[in-house]
């Protein structure tokens, strides 16, 4: 396939991956016109290099460094480096529990996008779930948002509904959650895709 419809997404995650699986699906069944050329993780044991390996995608843990929540200097360098040598067009966030700083982020300039589990700007940061649960709200949802220096805080590119019900736990609200994300990060990848690439991939009209 050529350039003109297929990009190369790179994939950061700490957790089990089930967002991974619902991209990767989603590029496999031509949804998203992508591959997924390069998974990385921050945790040597996590979920989502395993759902990566099983479908013949790069997979690598990183080590992160020496910091708790961040990437220390020499670890950003080797992820910037690994994910440039990938040629990725997007560096997709699915359950990276780091923060991105500075030179990350200026390496791939409106290009890293992250789904967070809540209608930011309400409960920003960890447990987004339990946030909601916690103040009592009816409706929380889903954001898809590209990502700058903040926590969260980035434009948002897509939100979604879901109704929190007075049986909740955090268990039921976060599962019924995930089946939003993994619904809404493939289609708004997918809309990114073409919003940022389309006119560009098509090529210059030469009769203007
Ligand atoms: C998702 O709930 C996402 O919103 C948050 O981290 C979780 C990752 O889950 N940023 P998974 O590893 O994709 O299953």
């Amino acid at each position: 396939m050529t350039r003109a419809t297929q990009f190369k997404l790179g994939v950061l995650g700490s957790g089990k991956g089930s967002n991974f699986v619902a991209i990767a699906d989603a590029c496999a069944a031509g949804r998203v016109p992508a591959t997924i050329e390069l998974v990385l993780s921050d945790l040597p044991e996590a979920g989502i290099l395993d759902r990566a390996r099983e479908r013949g995608i790069r997979a690598e843990h990183l080590a992160p460094g020496r910091y708790r929540t961040r990437l220390d200097e020499a670890a950003e360098r080797a992820y910037v480096a690994g994910l440039q040598e990938a040629g990725v067009d997007l560096v997709v966030l699915a359950g990276f529990m780091r923060i991105l700083k500075g030179d990350f982020l200026g390496a791939f300039p409106g290009r890293v996008v992250n789904i967070h589990p809540s209608l930011l700007p309400a409960f920003p940061g960890l447990e987004a779930w339990k946030q909601a649960l916690d103040h009592g709200v009816k409706v929380t949802g889903v954001t898809v948002h590209l990502v700058d220096a903040g926590v969260d805080t980035g434009p948002i590119l897509a939100q979604a509904p879901v109704l929190v019900r007075d049986d909740d736990t955090p268990e039921t609200l976060h599962a019924r959650i995930q089946e939003v994300e993994h619904r809404l990060y493939p289609a708004t990848i997918a809309r990114w895709l073409t919003d940022t690439f389309g006119a560009c991939a098509r090529g210059p009209n030469l009769e203007e």
